[in-house]
């Protein structure tokens, strides 16, 4: 039995990154013998288990065969005789498919070492193609590494676009996907990810409604990049820059769809694309699972964020029914992060990065004025059920106008 670090933690020790997961591929033995020592199976579909120490993950050196569509239509064949080449043939990338002994003797039959100098990424063998999600994979490594100067390698970028083309992305499950776009979108350059699921159509295919931006003009007053999709791009690198959570970046990403629905004799306006962008924003949603905290606030800040731009601007009453919508009294963060996500979308503007926003300290202001209304003395007055709700908005209504004139 020889046991060898691989993927991750070769990659990023080499590339003097820090280690977080350590993988281990297992070459000469047998699930009988791995059970036998103590190791934990995991699941039933892999020949994969844990360490009964260190709970990290020991592979059966394997060879992968595709036998159907999808990530269900996969035969393993795990033996003793399977060979570490063989093992780390069957991986994405070549930088993610060394291996290592306990000496630090490096296993690079692929060429790792020499692509990770060079800053490419690039797929070992067509066994890539055995598993659609690598076309995320590499899109996220392409984010996680464009800081070094990592490039997709023009031959995986063309597979990855036949990828694209079949068919084979939509046969992905949420939560798999949802993985990859969750992860990217939290790497330091988010904007790389999509870029490069642009660049090979998977976009196209993933999120149309996203894809469908670029190519829409706004109004160069507002906009001086002018195009919709580079917009988006630019409030998404916004939110990473300032270390924005997933929600914001989430809602960043979503929040002008409706501009891809505006008919091209309306260019460059696009009247209500806050409201006509709720049903896009819901399909994507949906369509990747997105967590609860991520789905509301991108819906909220899609119907919204015009409001946010104009918050100096806006009637008491129209303040109110924001904070209403949002329901500042009981959740707070996520006004916050509404906050947060219309000031992205202000500076991801070109030239416009370093604006400030006095919006954001008005809306603050607006909503601790709401909130400070007390309930307890219109009870002591008698108010109860709806009328008790009524009397608070009128108090309410009447903070925010005291709020209005003395700003
Ligand atoms: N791998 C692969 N194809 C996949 C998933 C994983 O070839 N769809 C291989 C790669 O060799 C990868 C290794 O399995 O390096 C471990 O996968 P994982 O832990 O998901 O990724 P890491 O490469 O460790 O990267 P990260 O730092 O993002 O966790």
């Amino acid at each position: 039995m020889r046991i060898y670090k691989v993927g991750g933690a070769v990659r990023d020790r080499l590339l003097g990154k820090p280690v977080t997961d350590i993988d281990w591929v297992v070459v000469g033995t047998t699930t009988e013998e791995m059970l036998a020592k103590g190791f934990r199976p995991v699941g039933a579909d892999f020949p994969v288990f844990l360490h009964p120490k260190s709970g990290e993950e020991y592979a059966l050196a394997r060879t992968e065969r595709k036998s159907g569509r999808g990530y269900g239509g996969f035969t393993f064949h795990a033996s003793p005789e399977v060979t570490l080449e063989e093992d780390l043939i069957r991986r994405d990338l070549t930088i993610n498919a060394m291996a290592e002994d306990d000496q630090q003797n490096l296993t690079d039959p692929y060429h790792g070492q020499r692509d990770l100098e060079a800053r490419v990424l690039r797929h070992v063998s067509p066994a890539f193609a055995e598993d659609p999600l690598r076309v995320l994979r590499v899109a996220r490594f392409a984010a996680r590494y464009a800081e070094l100067g990592f490039n997709v390698a023009p031959e995986t970028l063309e597979l990855m676009r036949q990828l694209s083309e079949s068919g084979e992305l939509e046969a992905l499950t949420a939560e798999r996907s949802w993985k990859e776009i969750s992860r990217a979108l939290m790497e330091d350059q988010p904007q790389v990810f999509l870029e490069v699921l642009r660049a090979c159509g998977a976009l196209r295919v993933l999120m149309p409604e996203v894809d469908a931006l670029f190519g829409v003009p706004q109004p160069e007053a507002h906009h001086p990049e002018i195009d919709t999709g580079v917009h988006t791009l630019s409030v998404l690198e916004q939110a990473a820059r300032h270390e924005q959570p997933l929600t914001v970046r989430w809602a960043c990403l979503l929040h002008d769809l409706g501009k891809g629905l505006t008919p091209e004799e309306e260019w460059p306006r696009h009247i209500a694309h806050e409201f006509n962008g709720l049903k896009l924003i819901k399909a994507v949603n949906e369509r990747f699972k997105a967590p609860r905290d991520c789905q509301e606030l991108a819906l909220l800040v899609g119907e919204y964020h015009t409001h946010g731009h104009r918050a100096l601007e806006l009637k008491p009453s129209t303040l109110l029914e924001l904070l209403q919508s949002f329901d500042v009294y009981r959740r707070p963060q996520r006004f916050e992060e509404f906050i947060a996500a219309c000031e992205m979308d202000a500076r991801g503007r070109k030239g416009l990065e370093q604006r400030s926003y006095p919006q954001a300290d008005y809306l603050r202001g607006a909503a601790t004025a709401a909130r400070s209304v007390a309930v307890q003395p219109l009870l002591e007055k008698g108010f109860k059920g709806p009328e008790l709700g009524e009397a608070i908005k009128r108090e309410r209504l009447k903070a925010l106008k005291v709020y209005k004139e003395s700003t």
